[in-house]
């Protein structure tokens, strides 16, 4: 088997969830390659070295500039927060390096295509982590779309809420609450969440033309987490869209983190001419079904507990009706993607897909300020 080895950058939560599927994903899928946790890289060289540990990595560094340099390296991972994705891609990509990025792309769409561009030059494989998509229910939605079971779609709808930002006294700034700070997240949910969101309804549904949005703060100001210091809150806190489809559906979005109960409610529902898919990230291995064709005495809602040999991804894990969870998404993301090496045929998100992402991301802010409809920028 090839070695295919791993520089990870950022040891938080997708530090982890990404070295968990580095590691599980050869036990599980047949590859011609072996992935090789090479190098872990983090500013504070205790934190990586423990990381890294943990985790079996190899070696540690502390300046991605340092990892992208080395020879031994194939694949640059980046976990780290929003504000360094582009910069470190960039540099990766000159370097020749395979580029796996967390999501958003970038802080903004113009951020984006810049990445776009360097990936593009250097014709280096590349994905950007939008994992919902690999949840075994969600990829049946896709085939079950594709086959055109749904018929012609009207609606579609989506939110993620969450809870964990109510409190004022919750900072801006540093580890994990970097995502409160306008100048590392770019925005608030509307990056952060609405982006899983748009993922997933652009991979369903097809691209968005127009949209039309709200925002609001409702913290105006929080102490940051590294100074101390009150400043002003430049995230939204909640967001909701309208948006129209290219292929004539319609759309509602919503995300907010002042859900009061809901620590990370994703739900989407399609409606089309012929039936209907609804999902809900907290019964994930569920797809609600509904088949207007079938029999009227017994036509209703079908709950399908997608865990079967011959539904997606699952035959690669136990037997027939034993359920998996959130960190198989991501090992379902890096099976594709080394799949996509070894077939020629790359693995989707790719960056151009993430633009196209943040392209939607950034028409709902400017619509939220404008108070009109606005047009999304094409890839
Ligand atoms: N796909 C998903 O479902 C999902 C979920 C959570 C976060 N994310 C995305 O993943 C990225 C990381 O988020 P997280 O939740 O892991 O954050 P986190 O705060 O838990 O971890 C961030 C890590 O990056 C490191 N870091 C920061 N600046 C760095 C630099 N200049 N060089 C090297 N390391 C640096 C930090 O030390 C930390 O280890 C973000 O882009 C976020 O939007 C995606």
């Amino acid at each position: 088997m090839k070695p295919l080895n791993i520089g990870m950058i950022g040891y938080g939560f997708m530090g982890r969830a990404h070295s968990n599927a580095f590691r599980k994903v050869n036990n599980f899928f047949p590859l011609q390659h072996q992935v090789v946790l090479k190098a872990a890289c983090g500013r504070d060289g205790a934190k990586t070295a423990a990381f890294a540990n943990t985790w079996g990595y190899q070696s540690v560094e502390t300046d991605w500039k340092a990892l992208i340099a080395r020879e031994d390296i194939d694949v640059i991972d980046i976990a780290a927060p929003n504000n360094v994705h582009a910069e470190i891609a960039i540099a990766a990509a000159k370097a020749g390096k395979m580029i796996l990025c967390e999501k958003p792309l970038g802080m903004n769409g113009a951020e984006a295509l810049t990445m776009v561009k360097a990936i593009e030059k250097a014709k280096v494989a590349n994905m950007v982590w939008y994992n919902y998509r690999r949840i075994p229910a969600v990829t049946l939605a896709k085939q079950l779309i594709d086959e055109g079971k749904l018929g012609k779609i009207f609606h579609y709808r989506a939110k993620f809420l969450q809870d964990w930002t109510i409190n004022a006294d919750v900072p801006q700034g540093g580890p994990g609450t970097w995502r409160l700070d306008v100048s590392v997240a770019g925005s608030g949910v509307t990056g952060d969440l609405l982006a899983h969101c748009i993922d997933t309804a652009m991979w369903l549904n097809g691209s968005i033309d127009t949209v039309t949005g709200m925002t609001e703060t409702f913290v105006k100001e929080r102490a940051h987490a590294l100074t101390g210091k009150k400043q002003k809150v430049g995230i939204d806190d909640a967001s909701a869209f309208l948006a129209r489809f290219s292929n004539g559906s319609l759309a509602t979005f919503e995300s907010t983190r002042y859900a009061r109960g809901h620590k990370a409610q994703y739900t989407l529902e399609i409606n089309g001419e012929n039936g209907s898919i609804a999902w809900d990230l907290h019964d994930l291995h569920r797809l609600q079904y509904f088949d207007h064709r079938d029999g009227g005495l017994t036509r209703g809602w079908r709950s399908i507990h997608v865990t079967d040999g011959d539904q997606p991804y699952m035959k690669n894990w136990w037997v027939p009706g034993l359920a998996i969870g959130y960190e198989h998404s991501f090992v379902h993301q890096v099976a594709d993607f080394i799949a996509g090496l070894e077939s020629g045929k790359p693995a989707a998100p790719s960056f151009r897909d993430g633009l196209a992402t943040d392209y939607v991301t950034d028409a709902v802010l400017k619509s939220a300020k404008t108070g009109r409809w606005e047009k999304v920028k094409k890839i």
